[in-house]
């Protein structure tokens, strides 16, 4: 290799190892390989050698390029490396130290989030009925989120829920995201004998984003299944539930006909408000609040209930809406932005868990 390719070769291991960091690396790479880099001119002026040397110089060339590129590359990954490793070093956290006191918001230990709240109330009101809470898992089975609830493949209520579907594992079921908190009706039906009397609170989820919707939010289910259960205890259930919840003792509760797959008849449950001034129980508007219904026949069959043994009622809501709606909260979108000044709007004191004097307004 003649003397220039040699120096160069030289030089530019010699700065690749100086270079304390990518930057540097980076201007060792351009000042070699770049447009108006060492190497480049090499190449331009190879044209300009005489025709006999041509050729062999080219080869040469070529090899010293291949060359050089291996050496660049090589050194980006070992700076790249280092990076990393100072970056682990400096951000390193040890999760065993002991709290600083002086970390702590304000001198309170922390809030309870909104959702989190209006889910113990539930929990509380529905407890001091006999209601227990169940629960089931966020990636459900095709089956339980649609089938087992008299959703059939192709049915038309399927487009309506802007379902995410997951991957199934090898072999298995098609799964979903459940779409509502009703999956764990049939779970509860297929794992104990009647009588039931759950609520079921959890994560939900749809395609769906904007002001009013997010893709994750939260329902709460409820089923009773006992021999006479008829409407006459479906709705007063559900009126004791909402004037506990909302704190108002003569709160105009309707029921509107409705439909879903697994209830028969269905119904939808609107709450008395007035619309301009927000205030729940006054004025003259209706607000819908939540869906319900008889058990259809269907659904207990499936789940292994014999339908003209027992029978039920059933119940879903969206805990963001009545959460809004109690506490005045005009946006959905910051309930999961975990944004401090938010939190310490609508947070609660911890510690104090919800009880049902609290839900009866006293
Ligand atoms: N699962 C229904 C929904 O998400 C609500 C519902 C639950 C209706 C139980 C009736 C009975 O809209």
């Amino acid at each position: 290799m003649s003397d220039d390719l040699e120096a160069l070769r030289t030089e530019t291991a010699a700065a690749l190892a100086a270079a304390p960091d990518l930057r540097a690396w980076d201007a060792v790479r351009v000042g070699v390989l770049g447009k108006s880099g060492r190497l480049t001119a090499l190449l331009k002026d190879l044209g300009r050698a005489p025709a006999e040397e041509r050729r062999a110089r080219g080869a040469a060339l070529n090899v010293l390029k291949d060359a050089l590129a291996a050496a660049i590359e090589a050194r980006r990954a070992e700076l790249e490396a280092a990076a990393l490793a100072a970056r682990l070093a400096a951000e390193r956290l040890d999760v065993s130290l002991p709290p600083r006191p002086e970390a702590a918001v304000a001198g309170h230990p922390g809030l309870v989030h909104p959702i989190s709240r209006t889910m113990d109330e539930m929990a509380a009101i529905f407890g001091a009925m006999g209601f227990a809470v169940a629960e089931g898992p966020d990636v459900e089975s095709d089956w339980f989120n649609f089938g087992a609830l008299n959703i059939p493949a192709h049915h038309p209520a399927r487009a309506d829920h802007d379902t995410f579907y997951v991957p199934p594992i090898a072999g298995g079921p098609p799964r979903v995201l459940r779409t509502h908190t009703s999956p764990v009706q049939a779970r509860v039906m297929l794992g104990q004998p009647p009588p039931i009397r759950i609520i079921a609170p959890g994560r939900t989820y749809r395609a769906d984003h904007d002001a009013t919707h997010s893709p994750m939010f939260h329902q709460c289910e409820g089923l009773v299944i006992d021999r006479d259960i008829t409407l006459g205890h479906l709705k007063g259930c559900l009126i004791d539930f909402l004037r506990a919840f909302f704190g108002v003792p003569n709160l105009p509760v309707r029921f509107r006909a409705s439909y879903f797959p697994f209830t028969e008849p269905s119904m939808e449950v609107d709450i008395g408000w007035d619309r301009r001034s927000g205030e729940i129980g006054g004025g003259a508007d209706w607000l819908e609040i939540l869906g319900s219904g008889m058990v259809h026949p269907r659904v207990l069959a499936n789940c292994g209930i014999d339908p003209r043994e027992w029978q039920g009622f059933a119940f879903g809501m969206g805990v963001e809406r009545v959460t809004m709606l109690k506490h005045g909260i005009p946006d959905l979108r910051p309930f999961y932005d975990s944004d401090i000044r938010w939190l310490r709007q609508y947070g609660f004191v911890g510690g104090a868990p919800a009880s049902l004097h609290e839900g009866f307004g006293g």
